[in-house]
């Protein structure tokens, strides 16, 4: 079966689809992305996706493409071309095609909409078999990592990194010595002393439809947690570790630097939130 992608207002054959070389996403990075999860033949949280790439395309000032009912057709769309049931959705948004200077085009050019599908396994039904390790990396980012820019090469290298390792994530740490986030994911922990935390939001940090998602599912099931920062010294204290985003679900870290986290065994509380994010993902709750 061949892939269909969409790209400005046209479904083309994968292999056939293509950008200018002047895109400004090519030349600079001048753009933004989201990755949509599709499971059981439905988007996951797209309003929260659709709501951080109104935020981000704000922010760096290029114009929406498409209202917000005409992308989730299109990303409808591009999921049902492509028989995708189990599986992602890619979105990337550019300034678009002008001549090759560092200030946006004078005369105001049309942003570039790309849409892609692609086929996952879905929702793993073995948490033990879906642990896996991490290293630490510094963070080597710019000042505003709650833009998803496509301008991603800090996060690759720390990932590569990470692969290189036998891990799965790079676990960012900043100059102070504090935790931001996954070179892909957010991070979370359970301290010495039981308490579940992520990270405040905050230019550090992408805002995580995940995390966002899971935040709300605590608060409803009643359980406890802080957004309060972690220091290197309390990660390697953890009880428990696990990372979230829209390609690792609840992703348990059962080694972090070649350590053990505590006994090295799936915790209670990445179990417990892995099947209250999986209950969400079915529509069951
Ligand atoms: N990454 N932090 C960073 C730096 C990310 O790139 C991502 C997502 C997240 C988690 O966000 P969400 O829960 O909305 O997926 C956090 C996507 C999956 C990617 O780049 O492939």
């Amino acid at each position: 079966m061949s892939r269909i992608a969409y790209v400005n207002g046209a479904y083309v054959p994968h292999r056939a689809a293509s950008v200018h070389i002047e895109d400004r996403g090519y030349q600079f990075a001048d753009g933004v992305y989201e990755v949509v999860l599709v499971a059981g033949g439905r988007m996951i949280d797209t309003a929260l996706h659709l709501a951080r790439l109104a935020r981000s395309l704000a922010e760096i000032r290029i114009p929406p493409p498409l209202c917000e009912r005409a992308l989730r057709l299109v990303l409808a769309e591009v999921a049902r071309r492509n028989h995708v049931e189990e599986g992602l959705l890619y979105l990337q948004v550019t300034r678009g095609v002008a001549r090759r200077e560092h200030p946006f085009p004078k005369v105001p050019v049309r942003p570039a909409l790309v849409v892609t599908a692609r086929r996952g396994p879905g929702l793993p039904r073995d948490l033990a078999r879906w642990a896996a390790r991490a290293i630490t990396a510094p963070d080597e980012r710019w000042a505003r990592c709650d833009i998803k820019t496509i301008g991603l090469l800090p996060n690759v290298l720390a990932k590569e990194a990470a692969v290189r390792r036998g891990a799965v994530e790079a676990i960012l740490l900043a100059r102070d010595g504090m935790v931001t986030e996954g070179a892909s994911t957010n991070v979370w922990m359970v301290d010495a002393e039981g308490v579940l935390r992520t990270r405040r939001l905050g230019p550090e940090i992408l805002p995580g439809c995940t995390r966002a998602a899971l935040l709300e599912i605590l608060a409803e099931a009643g359980l406890r947690f802080e957004e309060r920062a972690v220091s290197a010294a309390e990660l390697a204290a953890a009880r428990e570790i696990f990372l979230t985003s829209a390609t690792s679900y609840v992703r348990p870290i059962v080694e972090v630097d070649g350590a053990p986290v505590a006994d090295g065994q799936v915790g209670p509380v990445a179990r417990r939130l892995f099947d209250l994010f999986g209950a969400h993902v079915r529509g069951q709750r």
